[in-house]
């Protein structure tokens, strides 16, 4: 076990003996060592005091030791890793659980108590067997077959604590893994049970899975278990196809999850793959039939971006720039697709660069993930449109530079020109500025502006009073 030759385990592996107790690296750390995976953080389970072998041990490295005495656990950070300690408890083991712990178990009760078989193994730090695995329930064999399976009956350690059904989920996700049928059973028997878990560490396991190589997996995985409905209805919602005079209309539910799926091979931002899943949840309230045209969801992006801050606060999400990022690319996210279908003029290419701002790639990303059709030709001719209207940007925005737009005429201007108070007018003279430059009337240039400013002044009766020299840089 090359990696516990490092110096750290060496030095937990003394101080132990020397306290006369046995300590053990266990959870995460090992089941990530098989996997060939990189973890930061490792696990030290102890049976004894967690918290006085971590003083113990920070002395002897000269750093720094946290106590989280109210939790039995203690904390030491060297080099970017994060090693906690902890006694072997013979309750349920979860790290953010809040209960005061029974620390004096034993190695194979805390391990009884843990979560999975795979997170349940655990390496020895005794000098007798240093390094050797130690693995009841056969922890490496799931690793090897690919299982989540938890170490007791499923349903008592689904009570202990109910976010592991969640977690087993993840797992499964994140490794490719499957869920023993008897323990999905017990999710399905279980499910309710989510209720009293605090939103923060359901939401926690969500991002997990959508930041996993195929999140799909994931959400047809909470669907199948009844658990999607209870944590986000407006997804579950999506589903189903309805037919009427012979026309039906994709499902949205697996279309949602095959664009996040489609975004995620090329976009690790977090809030770019909620923007995928969530782009089309408009969907549902704005369905309708319409005899000889068929299934239309007219404005879904509209009322989409609209849901968005109360599915945030439903989810205890951040209500800053990450929603309103999330609003802004639900909002826009049909436009591109509406410019491949009509001809590319610049001045659409204006409008959206105006909308987008800096999030314009994202966006495009966001679009295409959005192509989902099976007809390979639609799928090419789709793609083709988007590689012009990429071209389009580029041009677009070299001549005129839109995405950081900056009016080259501002209220303060306008009002010392003018010699007049705030008021409507300033508000009138800089949206038609604004419309002219994007609709490619005037160049996005000073001296233009200034000289439809003063026309248009004229139009309403204003005079020129002074000569205005604050002149603005446009980027
Ligand atoms: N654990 C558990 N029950 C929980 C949470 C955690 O039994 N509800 C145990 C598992 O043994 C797990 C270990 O605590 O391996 C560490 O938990 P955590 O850091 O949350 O997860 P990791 O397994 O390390 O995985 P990740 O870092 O991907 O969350």
């Amino acid at each position: 076990m090359k990696i516990l030759e490092d110096k750290i385990f060496r030095t937990i592996s003394e101080e132990a003996e020397k306290a006369g107790t046995r300590a053990f690296v266990i959870g995460g750390f090992v089941r990530d060592y098989f996997l060939q995976r990189p973890c930061n953080d490792i696990d030290i389970v102890v049976e004894g005091s967690g918290i006085g072998l971590a003083e113990k041990v920070a002395e002897v490295m000269k750093t720094r030791v946290s106590v989280f005495r109210n939790f039995g656990t203690a904390m030491i950070r060297k080099n970017g890793i994060e090693i906690e300690f902890v006694g072997a408890r013979k309750e349920s083991y979860r790290r953010e659980s809040r209960k005061p712990i029974v620390e004096n178990g034993t190695l194979e009760d805390d391990q009884n108590r843990r979560d999975f078989t795979i997170n349940a193994m655990a390496f020895s730090l005794q000098k007798e067997n240093y390094g050797c695995l130690i693995d009841p329930f056969g922890g490496i064999k799931d690793l090897q077959k690919g299982i989540i399976r938890t170490p007791l009956d499923p349903d008592t350690t689904y009570s202990d604590d109910p976010l592991r059904m969640i977690r087993a989920i993840r797992f499964a996700t994140q490794l490719g893994f499957s869920i023993l049928e008897e323990s999905f059973d017990a999710i399905i028997r279980n499910r309710e049970r989510i209720s009293i878990l605090s939103k923060e560490r359901i939401t926690d396991e969500l991002h997990k899975i959508i930041m996993s190589g195929h999140p799909s997996t994931g959400f047809e995985l909470l669907d199948k278990a009844g658990l999607l409905e209870m944590i986000m209805p407006q997804l579950t919602n999506l589903k189903g196809v309805e037919t009427m005079e012979g026309k039906g209309h994709k499902d949205n539910f697996s279309h949602s999850l095959k664009v996040l799926d489609n975004l995620a091979e090329k976009s690790d931002n977090l809030w770019l793959r909620w923007a995928a899943l969530l782009h089309d949840i408009g969907k549902p309230a704005t369905k309708k039939f319409e005899p000889g045209t068929g299934w239309t969801f007219h404005s879904h992006d509209y009322v989409g971006s609209k849901m968005i801050p109360a599915l945030f606060k439903q989810l205890r999400l951040p209500a800053n720039e990450k929603m309103k990022y999330v609003q802004k690319l639900v909002q826009l996210h049909l436009r591109p697709i509406s410019l491949v279908q009509e001809e590319v003029t610049d001045s659409a290419i204006r409008r959206l660069l105006f909308d987008a701002g800096n999030d314009i790639d994202d966006l495009m990303l966001l679009c295409e993930a959005d192509i989902t059709s099976k007809n390979e030709s639609i799928v090419r001719k789709h793609r083709k449109n988007f590689a012009l209207v990429r071209e389009k940007l580029i041009t677009v925005e070299e001549k005129d530079r839109i995405r950081n737009f900056n009016p080259p005429v501002t209220g303060e201007m306008i009002m010392q020109t003018f010699d007049i108070q705030p008021g409507p007018a300033i508000g009138k003279i800089k949206e038609i500025i604004k419309n002219s430059i994007l609709d490619g009337i005037i160049p996005n240039e000073y001296e233009a502006a200034y000289s439809m400013m003063l026309e248009l002044g004229k139009e309403m009766g204003l005079e020129k009073k002074a000569t205005c020299i604050t002149q603005l840089p446009n980027d």
